[in-house]
């Protein structure tokens, strides 16, 4: 097991409405049954989850400027902050965790805007496209990254 395997798996705006937002895009899970399965992702790979949403930018920015005293990494799906949001990204800079960014969706697949990612190249890897099953690949991602720096 390893000794640093906290990690926060952080939603943006929005996604506490999945289950009502259109299911061909986003899936039909719930936010609920989401965190559930990501859970489940989790303590497959003794990983320890902590679960924040917020549709509230200033919250997340906070939440991000204390994250280094309660995880080891950060997966984060910023919903449309990805885009945009250059207050989280500074926030998520100075976290200075190793940090997934996960989206659902296919990104580079949409709508032109979705295109840019103001976050991805302070993140170790982005998985998009891939549904739930992203977020599993989110925690491997961090969990051999957490392994590497272990030791
Ligand atoms: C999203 C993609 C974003 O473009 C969108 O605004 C979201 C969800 C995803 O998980 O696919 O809210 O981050």
């Amino acid at each position: 097991m390893l000794a640093h395997n906290r990690i926060a798996v952080l939603h943006g705006v929005n996604l506490e409405q999945l289950g009502r937002r259109d299911p061909e895009i986003y899936g039909d899970l719930d936010y609920e049954r989401l965190t559930q399965r990501i859970g489940e992702f989790a303590a497959e790979l003794e990983l320890s989850p902590q679960f924040f949403q917020t549709n509230f930018e200033g919250e997340i920015v906070e939440y991000l400027h204390r994250v280094h005293d309660v995880a080891d990494g950060i997966v984060i799906n910023p919903g449309a902050w990805t885009h945009y949001s250059y207050a989280i990204r500074d926030a998520l800079d100075l976290a200075a965790l190793p940090a997934v960014e996960v989206h659902l969706s296919d990104i580079q697949n949409r709508e032109e805007f979705r295109r840019r990612s103001v976050i991805s190249d302070i993140c170790l890897t982005t998985v998009s496209g891939q549904g739930v099953d992203g977020y599993r690949l989110a925690l491997e991602a961090l969990r051999d990254d957490l392994a590497a720096t272990a030791g």
